[in-house]
């Protein structure tokens, strides 16, 4: 398949099949994206019905800055392209409106009056396993810290985290198929959500500082908003929050693991954590892609892709991308310019983005400080689907 050849929308050929590849870690799945790259910028799979790759990040930032004509809300899958969800599945000029009324339960002053917060808990999950030596750092840590921080983002009572966990510790093992997530995401979000949406309609928390609270009395168009659509706007914050965030901290502790210079550098030099952080997202990217449709036809290096047709923009395999980043592969902690896409580009820019980076910094700070030594003690299990992180790995840890 050539850039020049242009196809018919009744009659493609795939140019790669990505669900029979091995895992996101794999060398077969990162050779892969590397020969779309080069040779196949826009990319047919057959899988889920049809749909479009873009892989280069040139193209990928592009896509994603054009969101009227690469609109989201119709994912490839229904999961984890949170279909019907808030703000992801909206558009301009929809999408700005409830965006706005988002964005500053995320500000910089939530976030700093949220960080002792989750400082306490991160010291909390990692004492058991710093303890004992050994374990699981995903079922011991990463799994319970992000929804313990979304629990408290929404100020849920404390002990709401526990069943949270139990839920996400679900979806793992349903290996993130869609149609068994799908069967219970409904059931087991939507009781929580609508159960707390019910107490704040009852006793509504500070609209200043409550996400809840605040979406309760907002209007839209000069409209409150209906309990379904606040329901649509919880379900999004823990669905796009937790799994994402988990496999990020997840990734994190095993580029520790594996790379003893970084742990070294990280501890003698704590102020370099922030930097480090950017580039553990770049080089994992845990949430690998996500779709849009085009509403136009579009021409993109020689190939036609027509209105209505999918478009998958993968942010995992733009982050590589040696156009964009010197030595894509290297895991560099002080990268200069590191102008990542792993909380997205654009209007649909990852809202949880400070609280994801709150989170990974509070983690490797605690985890560093508290050790002299983290290294592999087995091999893990990797997450499935879209996600690119750890559903277990083992770690050895020595106190300092
Ligand atoms: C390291 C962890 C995280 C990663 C890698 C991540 C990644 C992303 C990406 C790539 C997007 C853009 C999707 C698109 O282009 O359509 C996105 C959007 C979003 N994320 Fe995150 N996310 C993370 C954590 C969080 C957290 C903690 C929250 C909630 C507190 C959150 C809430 C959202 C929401 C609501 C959107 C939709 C924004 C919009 O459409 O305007 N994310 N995220």
């Amino acid at each position: 398949m050539t850039d020049n050849e242009t196809h018919s929308s009744t009659s493609r050929a795939a140019d790669w099949s990505p669900s029979e590849l091995p895992g996101g870690r794999s060398v077969q799945r990162l050779a892969e994206y590397q020969r779309l790259r080069e040779q196949c910028p826009v990319a047919w799979a057959d899988d889920h019905g049809g749909y479009w790759s873009l892989t280069r990040y040139a193209d990928v930032r592009e896509a994603a800055r054009k969101s009227a004509t690469y609109a989201s809300g119709a994912p490839i899958i229904q999961w984890p392209d949170f279909a019907d969800q808030i703000p992801i599945s909206l558009n301009p000029p929809e999408h700005a409106k409830y965006r706005r009324m988002l964005n500053r339960y995320v500000a910089k002053d939530a976030m700093d009056s949220l960080e002792p917060t989750l400082r306490a808990y991160a010291v909390e999950h990692l004492e058991p396993l710093l303890q004992a030596g050994e374990g699981d750092i995903v079922t011991a840590f990463c799994q319970p810290f992000p929804a313990r921080a979304l629990a408290a983002l929404l100020n849920l009572p404390d002990s709401a985290y526990t069943e949270l966990v139990e839920q996400f510790a679900g979806f793992e093992r349903m290996g993130w198929d869609p149609d068994k997530v799908n069967a219970v995401i409904g059931q087991i979000f939507e009781a929580h959500i609508t159960r707390v949406i019910a107490e704040r309609r009852a006793r509504p928390l500070d609209p200043e500082t409550d996400l809840l609270s605040g979406v309760l009395a907002a209007e839209i168009d000069g409209r409150p908003l209906s309990d379904d659509t606040v329901l649509q706007i919880g379900v999004q914050l823990f669905v796009a929050g937790h799994a994402t965030t988990a496999d990020a901290l997840a990734t994190s502790m095993y580029r520790l693991a594996t790379n003893p210079d970084i742990q070294v550098s990280l501890r003698q030099f704590p102020e370099r954590i922030p930097s480090a952080v950017e580039e553990f997202l770049r080089i994992e990217s845990p949430l690998q892609s996500i779709a849009r449709t085009v509403t136009e036809d579009v021409e993109l290096h020689g190939r036609t892709i027509r209105a209505g047709d999918k478009v998958d923009l993968h942010y995992g395999a733009a982050n590589r991308d040696p156009e964009a980043f010197e030595h894509p592969t290297a895991c560099i902690i002080d990268r200069q310019r590191n102008d990542h896409m792993a909380f997205g580009f654009g209007i649909h820019k990852c809202l949880g983005a400070p609280m994801a980076r709150l989170e990974m910094r509070v983690a490797l700070e605690e985890i560093l400080a508290r050790t002299s030594e983290i290294a592999l003690a087995g091999p893990g299990t990797e997450t499935a689907g879209r996600l690119r992180g750890w559903t277990n790995l083992p770690l050895r840890v020595t106190m300092r």
